[in-house]
């Protein structure tokens, strides 16, 4: 039997890291994967996958690359998927140089590395729909201009165009997939979508209300799971490019809210305007949720909508569950989940 194929994941404990590695391993990858050591549990996205056992785990912080390069020399993967990220566009604000830290300059040394080395890795990026910033177009594809507005979408824009450069330079197979937002159960608890999830869940017990922030922001959701499998077919293109994945649908944060608190058997209704707008029951009269201003970011982005022609065309890859499935998944598995925590 031919020697497996070794996966090399950074960012592994993550939404996207864990699908990932189940999926590789679907395929027969040994994979290993990057952790930084904290003094929480971080493992249960692995675990709620079955699939701990099964990775072979690398300790360490994608700031230390000379640790990363270290384990690439011994480990030898045949693919490197660049998942780890700085990834919550509200906290980039606060602390821009860590975000630039992580995103860009980590990930340009591992690149430096692989370039000067004979290793033949083939490397995937997770470049980001943030990237496009706030443009005066319908759709995003890969012909739309970059416009970051937040120093997350910064790092990401610098090195997506590093890892396109370096592609075109030195005719490796380098490539990045430019993701619209893509959630799961297993999204992490302060991305929007999760966060409404799990709060309206826990109302059914206890007496709280949700806060949001701008509420009328528009995204373009999908499912993390076959978002995952769009990475992976992006690795297998026979020529190295950047792909949009995207369902091609957007609503806003509003529509989500209101989509979710329908599924749980409420009847929301909202009175009030800005800051001031608050979500209310119909039949109990309840507050469900009010604004917050902590909520709002320093610069925000408005509207996403992708348009994933290009990898339909290309690789046959079109996303099937549409938000209402990915809402009835999410609270679905929101109780299961916390077994797992
Ligand atoms: P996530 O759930 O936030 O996971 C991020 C992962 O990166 C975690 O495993 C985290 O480890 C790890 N990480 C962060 N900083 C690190 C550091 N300094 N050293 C080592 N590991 C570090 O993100 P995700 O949603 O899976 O997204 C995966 C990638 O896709 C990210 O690069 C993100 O920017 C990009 N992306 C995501 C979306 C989306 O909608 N999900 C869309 C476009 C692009 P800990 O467990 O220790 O925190
Ligand atoms: N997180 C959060 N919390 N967002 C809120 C809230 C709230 O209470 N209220 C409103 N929002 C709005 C945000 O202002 C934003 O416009 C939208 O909801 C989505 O926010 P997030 O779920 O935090 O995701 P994001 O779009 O900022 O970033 C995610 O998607 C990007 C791809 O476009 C992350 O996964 C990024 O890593 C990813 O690159």
């Amino acid at each position: 039997m031919p020697n497996k194929k070794i996966a090399f994941i950074t960012g592994i404990t993550g939404q996207d890291g864990s699908y990932l590695a189940k999926l590789l391993l679907q395929k027969n990858y040994k994979v290993f994967g990057l952790v930084r050591r904290s003094s929480t549990y971080k493992y249960f996205r692995l675990k709620y996958l079955n699939i701990l056992e099964k990775v072979n785990f690398v300790y360490g912080e994608m700031t230390e690359t000379d640790f990363i390069i270290d384990q690439l020399k011994k480990i030898r993967p045949n693919v490197f998927y660049n998942l780890a990220a700085q990834s919550f566009v509200k906290y980039s604000f606060d602390n821009p140089k860590y975000t630039n830290s992580v995103n860009y300059k980590s990930v340009k040394s591992i690149l430096d590395y692989i370039i000067n080395s004979k290793l033949k890795i083939k490397f995937y990026q997770a470049s980001t729909s943030e990237m496009y910033g706030n443009i005066n177009c319908g759709y995003q594809d890969e012909k739309t201009k970059f416009n970051p507005n937040s120093p997350y979408a910064l790092s990401k824009v610098k090195i997506h165009n590093l890892v396109k450069k370096y592609r075109n330079k030195y005719k490796l197979f380098f490539c990045s997939g430019i993701l619209f937002n893509h959630e799961s159960p297993l999204r992490g608890s302060e991305f929007v979508t999760k966060k409404i999830i799990s709060h309206l869940v826990k109302m059914k017990k206890i007496n709280s209300v949700l806060e949001l922030g701008n509420i009328y922001a528009v995204r373009d959701w999908g499912y993390a799971p076959e978002y995952v499998k769009a990475m992976y077919s992006i690795m297998q293109a026979k020529i190295p490019e950047d792909y949009v994945v995207a369902t091609s649908n957007s609503i806003t944060v509003k529509d989500f809210f209101i989509r979710c608190c329908k599924k749980i058997g409420y009847n929301p209704i909202f009175k009030g305007r800005g800051i001031n707008e608050k979500c209310y029951d119909k039949r109990t009269g309840r507050l469900i949720m009010r604004i917050n201003k902590k909520y709002f970011r320093e610069s925000e982005l408005y509207h996403l909508k992708g348009r994933p022609l290009k990898i339909y065309k290309d690789l046959g890859f079109k996303t099937k569950v549409n938000v209402d499935d990915l809402i009835s998944i999410m609270f679905k598995e929101e109780l299961k989940l916390t077994h797992f925590i």
